[in-house]
């Protein structure tokens, strides 16, 4: 059928042409915000899942939702190998900007910009990546002790003040969480603790894969206290069904129940392979009804793309020893695998591959479900 009327975009962080199945979460998240943005207590939220199961696009609709609210959001994205003061810094210096537009009280405003220079300051002197510059007079005894809990905590309350001044709420929209080094995601929570227990309309709403659990219990205690943690997982036969027929009925086309049940079934549910798949059937029909033969030559289309695309790039990441301990794993057959298992695999002892999985699964290929336990992050992976 027509390319150019083809309605499914399988591309990380691209919003699907229908968000099936997280009705539900989309309403706590906005509860959440609500609640917080008017001094009233209740956990943001941080969804942690594989990759592919639509966080990020998630993570877009809540920042579209809290900014018609008027809120003012803040979206960051953690790089592997940058410090959170680094990321953090320019996203606030932004929304301190764009704060400072009107004629309201600006006390708050200035004490925060104050707070930002000292920040800048002090954390280029212990971050080499640290790079902004905050036209402003550092405040003096804020935010600069060198200690980032401290310093994050003086930084966010002062943000926090700002948008209590203005009558408003700022949001954090943090994605790839569990690429924030342990003890400035342990800083950060702190910080937030403290905003929470003042009841400042600040708050963070997270994203990461599924070692962010893990990060976040070691981080700091109270971070599930601050936090509601929220699997988001594949979506139940129902949402997939959605998820793929609601954007082509939009088109006037339908599918086979027969052809439906094949691409739920071979996509387990997940995502961004629901529309890899809806794209390939609706290029393979030929008719404004998509059958079962259709969606047969889709899935071997959509693997082969899948490998030259989705898999190729986080495999070309591994070095030629972590290659070698994933395919140990795929021999292995369904994960989790113990380690000791996927050792012997390779015929080595498991303090000998030990580092290879850490480094696997600092990349984020992947994780550890449970103590001793690895499986990938990708689902299909395998
Ligand atoms: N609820 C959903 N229904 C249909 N498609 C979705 C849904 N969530 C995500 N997608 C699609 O899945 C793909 C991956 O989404 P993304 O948010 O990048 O996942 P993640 O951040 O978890 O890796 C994108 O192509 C997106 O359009
Ligand atoms: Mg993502």
């Amino acid at each position: 059928m027509d390319p150019r009327r083809n309605p499914y975009a399988p591309r990380a962080g691209t919003p699907p042409p229908e968000l099936a199945g997280r009705n539900d979460i989309i309403e706590r998240a906005a509860i959440a915000l609500h609640r917080i943005a008017n001094g009233r207590a209740a956990q943001s939220l941080i969804l942690y899942g594989l990759r592919g199961v639509g966080k990020t696009v998630l993570l877009s609709r809540m920042r579209l939702d809290a900014e018609q609210e008027g809120y003012v959001p803040v979206t960051i994205e953690a790089p592997e190998d940058r410090s959170l003061p680094a990321i953090l810094g320019p996203a606030l210096r932004t929304t301190l900007i764009r704060m400072s537009r009107g004629a309201a009280a600006k006390k708050a405003l200035k004490k925060a910009l104050g707070a930002l220079a000292s920040f800048a300051r002090t954390a280029k002197i212990k971050y080499e990546d640290v790079e902004f510059n905050v036209d402003f007079e550092a405040a003096i005894g804020l935010a600069d002790s060198g200690d980032l809990d401290t310093d994050l905590t003086d930084l966010l309350r002062s943000v926090g003040e700002t948008a209590a001044e203005r009558s408003t709420a700022v949001i954090l929209f943090l994605d790839e969480l569990q690429y924030v080094p342990e003890e400035q995601l342990a800083a950060l929570i702190c910080a937030l603790h403290s905003v929470n227990q003042h009841q400042l309309p600040l708050t963070l709403v997270g994203a990461g894969l599924p070692q962010l659990l893990g990060q976040m219990g070691r981080a700091k205690s109270y971070a599930e206290r601050l936090f509601e943690l929220v699997p988001i997982d594949a979506l139940d036969a129902e949402a997939a069904r959605q998820a793929l027929c609601i954007p082509a009925e939009h088109e006037g086309v339908q599918f086979e129940d027969v052809a439906v049940e094949e691409i739920v079934s071979r996509t387990e549910g997940y995502p961004y392979f629901l529309q890899e798949w809806g794209k390939c059937a609706w290029s393979e029909a030929d008719a404004s009804l998509i059958t079962h033969q259709d969606a047969l030559r889709a899935t071997d289309v959509a693997l082969a793309e899948l490998d030259a695309s989705f898999f190729r790039v986080r495999f070309d990441r591994l070095t030629p020893a972590e290659k070698l301990y994933l395919r140990a794993m795929a021999e292995l057959g369904a994960a989790p695998h113990r380690s000791g298992d996927i050792a012997q695999m390779m015929g080595k002892k498991p303090s000998a591959v030990a580092p290879i999985r850490n480094r696997i699964i600092g990349k984020g290929m992947a994780y550890s479900p449970s103590h001793g336990d690895t499986a990938f992050t990708v689902p299909l992976f395998r």
